[in-house]
C-alpha cells in the first residue's frame, strides 16, 4: 500500500473577518481513518473546505501538505488532482451533466497516467449502484439533479470508491440517511480505507462510528481541536457532552 500523508498543521482560517480555525493541525496516512467531532458552528466543514481550497476561507496562517508538497496556495481542482476527494455536507447539483460523463472525467483527471477504458469502467459503476442500491438509471441523470438526500450521500459515497483518491473528507455523510444506507455507506468507507485511502469522517453523532471504526478521534470545540484520542474517544465524548469540552478549553486558554 502507498504510504500518503497528509498534514495539516497550526491552520488558521477566516471567513469574512472573522476567525473561525484556531492553530488546527491533523496528519493523515493511508489506511487511517479520523473522526472530526463537535457541535454546531464550530468550524467542522470549514476545516473541510479550507483543505479542499474553497477560496471564501482564508488561509491566515499554517500550511496544508500532501507527502511533503504544499497545497495551501493551490485551487481546488489542482488539489483534486493531487488526490484530495471531499464529499459535501450539501452536495452540489449540476443539471445537464450526466453523472457517468462527470464521473470519467474526474477519473481521467485524477489518474492522467491509466488509460480508461469506458465500458470496463461503466460496468464498475453499475455494479457499486448496485452495491448501493441504486439502479442504473442513476448513470444518466444530471449530477445531483433532482436526487433525495440519501441518495445523494450514496452518490457521493460512490464517488469516493470509484475515484480512489488519496484522501476522503466526509462532511456529515451519516446525516439523513435511514440505518440500510448507514450500513452499505459505512461499508464502503471500510472499503475505502482498505483499498489505502486516508480518511476524514466529519460528524456531529457516535451513530456511524458504531459501524465504522475510526482509528483516531478529535473534537473540535470553538474552531481548536479541545481534545485527540484512540477510536474508543467518541463513545467518551457522546457521554460526557460538548459542554465538558468546552469548559476544559477555556480553563487551558486562560
Ligand atoms: N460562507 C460563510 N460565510 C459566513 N460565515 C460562515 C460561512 N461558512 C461558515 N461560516 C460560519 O463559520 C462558523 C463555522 O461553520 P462550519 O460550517 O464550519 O460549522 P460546522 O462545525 O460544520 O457546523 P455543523 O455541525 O452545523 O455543520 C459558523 O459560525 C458559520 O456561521
Ligand atoms: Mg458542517
Amino acid at each position: 500500500m502507498a504510504q500518503n500523508i497528509l498534514e495539516i498543521k497550526n491552520l488558521n482560517v477566516e471567513i469574512g473577518s472573522r476567525e473561525i480555525l484556531k492553530d488546527v493541525s491533523l496528519q493523515v496516512r493511508s489506511g487511517e481513518i479520523h473522526a472530526l467531532m463537535g457541535p454546531n458552528g464550530t468550524g467542522k466543514s470549514t476545516l473541510a473546505h479550507s483543505v479542499m481550497g474553497n477560496p471564501k476561507y482564508k488561509i491566515k496562517g499554517g500550511r496544508i501538505a500532501l507527502n511533503g508538497k504544499d497545497l495551501t496556495e493551490m485551487q481546488i481542482h489542482d488539489r483534486a488532482r493531487e488526490g484530495i476527494f471531499m464529499a459535501f455536507q450539501e452536495p452540489v447539483q449540476v443539471q445537464g451533466l450526466r453523472f457517468i460523463n462527470y464521473l470519467r472525467t474526474a477519473y481521467s483527471s485524477l489518474h492522467p497516467n491509466e488509460r480508461l477504458e469506458y465500458k470496463k469502467f461503466v460496468e464498475e459503476v453499475k455494479e457499486l449502484l448496485n452495491f448501493f442500491g441504486l439502479d442504473n438509471s442513476f448513470l444518466d441523470r444530471g449530477l445531483n439533479d433532482g436526487l433525495s438526500g440519501g441518495e445523494k450521500k450514496r452518490m457521493e459515497a460512490l464517488q469516493m470508491l470509484i475515484l480512489k483518491p488519496k484522501f476522503i473528507i466526509l462532511d456529515e455523510i451519516d446525516s439523513g440517511l435511514d440505518v440500510d444506507a448507514l450500513r452499505t455507506v459505512s461499508k464502503a468507507i471500510e472499503r475505502a480505507k482498505v483499498g489505502g485511502a486516508g480518511i476524514i469522517i466529519i460528524t456531529h453523532y457516535q451513530r456511524i462510528l458504531d459501524y465504522v471504526k475510526p482509528d483516531f478521534v478529535h473534537v473540535l470545540i470553538e474552531g481548536r481541536i479541545a481534545e485527540s484520542g484512540a477510536g474508543d474517544l467518541a463513545r467518551v465524548i457522546e457521554e460526557r457532552g460538548y459542554e465538558y469540552y468546552k469548559g476544559e478549553l477555556n480553563a487551558k486558554i486562560e
